[in-house]
């Protein structure tokens, strides 16, 4: 199991969701020398307004790529399906504190099948609520759109909230931002604290996505 990059480093995570499914093993192998974290969205229709995938993908993909398979699961009942995912490949589980299960049984679940932990909140739930649990987790995912649809606009509002966050985080966890990042935000929101940049359209909607990863991590280099 690939384990999370360590602090240190900004990482960009190409988001599949913007991919062409039908070409989707030569768009993973055109990347995988560019990054080292592959963003995998899932929904189930029921906690965000939208359909992507289920486990049978990942391991599908799981032989063709070595990346660390970042699962962003945007669905009701993680304690149900975190274990399936792992099994078919994902290295790392963020799941979201808006779901009705405790957080710690979904940590406690994650763990115990040897993978990564991150916790995920939407952009109106308030940064405080996390305070209880964001100690037990190695990355906190701020979503930077509603979840549910790739190319939104990023929220303004979420630099202030990222910044409030990285104050309440241990230098070894990481910081993970999701939805509209591109070569205009990623500078805002990596001044404000976060180190890992998920991308879908600035990256897989364009003709190059090579170039797209290049002009994303220029943007945000000192
Ligand atoms: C949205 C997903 C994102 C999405 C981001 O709910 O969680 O990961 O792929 O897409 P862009 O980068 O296009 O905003
Ligand atoms: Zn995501």
């Amino acid at each position: 199991m690939n384990k999370l990059p360590p602090t240190g480093s900004i990482e960009i995570a190409p988001s599949i969701l913007s991919a062409d499914f039908s070409r989707l093993a030569s768009h993973i192998a055109e990347i995988e020398a560019e990054v080292t974290m592959l963003h995998l969205d899932v929904m189930d229709g029921h906690f965000v307004p939208n359909i992507t995938f289920g486990p049978g993908l990942v391991k599908w993909i799981r032989p063709k790529s070595k990346l660390f398979f970042d699962t962003h699961l945007m669905i009701s009942d993680p304690i149900k399906y975190a274990p399936e995912f792992i099994k078919a490949g994902s290295d790392f589980i963020t799941f979201h504190l808006e779901i009705e299960s405790d957080p710690m049984d979904v940590i406690n679940t994650i763990r115990d099948h040897g993978a990564g932990v991150g916790i995920s909140i939407k952009p109106k739930t308030p940064v405080e609520s996390l305070e209880a649990v964001i100690g037990e987790v190695d990355m906190v995912l701020l979503m930077t759109v509603e979840p549910g649809f790739g190319g939104q606009s990023f929220i303004p509002e979420s630099v202030e909230r990222c910044e409030q966050l990285k104050k309440m985080l241990r230098p070894d966890q990481r910081l993970e931002v999701d939805g509209g990042i591109d070569a205009d935000t990623a500078p805002l929101i990596t001044v404000a604290g976060a180190d890992a940049l998920v991308a879908g359209n600035a990256i897989f909607a364009q003709s190059s996505p090579t170039e797209a990863i290049g002009k994303i991590l220029q943007s945000c280099s000192p």
